[in-house]
């Protein structure tokens, strides 16, 4: 079976290959590379440098005919979003919709698609499950929400499967210092450096962070389960970014006091995403806890072979 993945030199998309080559899938990636790097991809899948807007990418489908197509590629900074919205919809909902024609075009089996609890805005009760509703706070925001409703459209149009799955704050190895749900990335690049955190407001807003091998699992899983349907793709657990700074001041063995800065516009003060539906129709559970990932993604970003013990 081959699977097409788009943004495959990316975070997320770079971990979801390794997770298809370990199980003997033929992986083709499309990436720009705006923002992914030749070597996230793995060896044994296909590169193709080429835009998800572009007319090229009938070319790609043409010589390639992929049974699944994995779409993570996208604009993924909400700042960026704010400032140039018209590039922000482009890739994120003309990139989409160029996506779609050809899966319709190639007859393609399914598409997966990633979208974010950036579609929620600030939430109404505490667990956001996915009948919540969608108000999002950003340009990024929307620009994620539009191209459910093409997917949607295209499925009972077309009868192209898709299975939608809103990610809440990824992270871990090969995560840039910007973007979405970046800021264990950030932290992690400051930490070893020795430069202080920065914190937007007080510190209090809160988190529902899921490591990327997580993620990955739950995007080759909707290759089997979950037809036509929505998921949240999370953890299920709170926590604010004081206390992230706590743990990350266990695992330095010091106290981390961070500079405080005003809250910025299009920011989420809240986030946590149940991740009920997921567990019962995905075959799908997270296994990473926060501790255990955060000491992963700073041993790799530290090149030690073994795990360096919390000190508490
Ligand atoms: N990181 C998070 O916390 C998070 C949370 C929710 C949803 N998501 C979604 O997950 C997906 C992957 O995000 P990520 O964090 O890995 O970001 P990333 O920037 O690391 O990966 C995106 C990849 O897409 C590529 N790309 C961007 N525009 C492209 C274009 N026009 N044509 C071809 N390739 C293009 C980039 O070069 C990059 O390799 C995105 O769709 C994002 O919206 C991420």
């Amino acid at each position: 079976m081959k699977v097409l993945v788009t943004g495959g030199a990316g975070f997320i998309a770079s971990h979801i290959v390794d997770k298809l080559i370990e199980q003997e899938f033929e992986v083709i990636c499309v990436d720009n590379l705006s923002s992914g790097k030749k070597e996230n991809v793995n060896p044994k899948a296909v590169l193709y440098e080429e835009d998800i807007t572009s007319t090229q990418l009938r070319d790609i489908f043409d010589v390639e005919k992929p049974d699944y197509v994995i779409h993570q590629a996208a604009q993924i900074d909400v700042q960026r979003s704010i400032t140039d919205p018209n590039h922000d919809a482009y890739i994120n909902i003309i990139g989409t919709i160029n996506l779609l024609e050809n899966c319709k075009n190639f007859g393609v089996k399914k598409l997966v698609y990633a979208s974010s609890a950036a579609v929620y805005g600030n939430p109404n009760y505490d667990v956001v499950d996915e009948l919540h509703p969608i108000a999002p706070l950003s340009p990024y925001g929307i620009s994620k929400y539009v191209p459910e409703f093409y997917i949607k459209t295209y499925n009972h149009a077309f009868d192209l499967n898709y299975t939608i799955l809103r990610y809440s704050n990824v992270y871990g190895i090969r995560q840039v210092v910007k973007g979405e749900g970046g800021v264990i990335a950030i932290f992690v690049d400051k930490l070893l450096k020795n430069e202080p955190l920065v914190v937007y407001g007080d510190g209090s807003q809160t988190r529902d962070f899921i490591n990327v091998s997580d993620i990955a699992e739950a995007n080759v899983q909707a290759l089997h389960y979950g037809d036509n349907h929505v998921f949240n793709v999370s953890r299920n657990e709170k926590i604010n970014i004081n206390e992230l700074i706590g743990i990350l001041s266990k695992i330095k063995g010091e106290p981390i006091s961070p500079i405080y800065k005003p809250f910025r516009a299009g920011d989420i003060l809240h986030s946590c995403l149940s991740n009920e539906k997921a567990l019962s129709l995905l075959n799908w559970v997270p296994k990473v806890s926060l501790e255990e990932g955060l000491l992963k993604t700073i041993n790799y970003y530290q090149k030690k072979e073994e795990l360096i013990p919390l000190s508490y």
